[in-house]
């Protein structure tokens, strides 16, 4: 049995490995799977198996998955593209026979107002389509998430959204990666679904009170309407679609799809969510 990390060249996945090396799963049944192989080389060095896996190419797909092996899917980074390429992914699991296929979803997937949770919500009804066993980890927001709003604080004194008083349960990617690595090498997963944030849900105010201490400088909340957001936007050079679609992710945060704090990140971890303050220095 190994444990298949999909996206392990990325910043979730490599944390995942990580967890799973330092919770004392041997090197030998880990495979870090990615694209770049060459970003791996580290891993290789440590024991770590490596393949490259790419979810356009089923050859590379059924050439790192095996019968009984646990598979964490890292969703693809192309919203446009993944739901064909997490299909692909599902379909030479189901060939190999693996034991376990974990998922990273989106927090409250089934009924979040969020853009991206469409595509979400479509592999985890492809993920119970293909029958293989299977458990849900719906990540929140990443505190990471918010590294320009810490910058656009340092630089000018505040933090600008459109979210109004809407609430942010976020949690470091390493948290995250806790909470999947617990699962990975964990049992009794089979059919859960992990509704994953971090144990404080914060609002924009609090967001600005929390970089002002960080910062050691004054910060406050600009509030803007989400025409006024998508304007700010545009004006430092996105299109008007891609700002339409950032302010929209606000416009969902203050309809509440992001403030759930279920604990259930922190009892996986086997230990609280990183605070935000915590967070944010690690950010600067
Ligand atoms: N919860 C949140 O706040 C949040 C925020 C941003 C993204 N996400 C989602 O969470 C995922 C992981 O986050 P992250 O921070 O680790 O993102 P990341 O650093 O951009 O990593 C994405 C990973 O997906 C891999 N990937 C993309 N397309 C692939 C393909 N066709 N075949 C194989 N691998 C492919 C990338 O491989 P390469 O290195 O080879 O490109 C990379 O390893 C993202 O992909 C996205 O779906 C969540």
């Amino acid at each position: 049995m190994s444990i298949v990390v999909t996206g392990a060249t990325g910043h979730l996945g490599r944390l995942v490995v990580e967890e799973l090396l330092s919770r004392g799963v041997p090197a030998e049944e880990v495979v870090a799977g990615g694209r770049r192989v060459e970003a791996l080389t580290g891993l290789a060095g440590r024991g770590v198996r490596v393949a490259r896996l790419d979810y356009d190419d089923p050859a590379t797909l059924d050439a790192a998955l095996g019968a009984g092996d646990r598979l964490l899917l890292v969703s693809g980074s192309d919203p446009e593209a993944r739901v064909e390429q997490h299909r692909a992914v599902l379909a030479a699991a189901a060939r190999a026979g693996v034991a376990l296929v974990a998922y990273t979803s989106i927090l409250r997937a089934d009924e979040s107002p969020l853009a991206l949770a469409a595509t979400h919500r479509q592999t985890e009804a492809d993920l119970r389509a293909c029958g293989l066993p299977a458990v849900l980890l719906r990540n929140g927001w990443y505190t990471e998430n918010y590294a320009q709003a810490l910058q656009e604080a340092a630089a000018t004194g505040a933090v600008t959204a459109s979210a109004g008083d809407g609430r942010v349960a976020s949690a470091t990617r390493a948290d995250y990666a806790a909470a999947a690595a617990a699962v990975l090498a964990g049992e009794g997963h089979e059919g859960a679904v992990y509704e994953l944030s971090g144990d404080t849900a914060w609002s924009f105010d609090e967001f600005a009170a929390a970089a002002a201490e960080v910062l050691g400088r004054d910060v406050s909340h600009r509030r803007l309407s989400t025409d006024e957001h998508v304007a700010s936007l545009t004006g430092v050079g996105l299109d008007e679609p891609t700002a339409r679609f950032v302010a929209g992710m606000d416009t969902a945060i203050a309809q509440g799809a992001l403030d759930s704090t279920t604990g259930d990140l922190s009892r996986l971890a086997g230990r609280p969510s990183t605070p935000l303050t915590d967070a944010l220095r690690g950010l600067l």
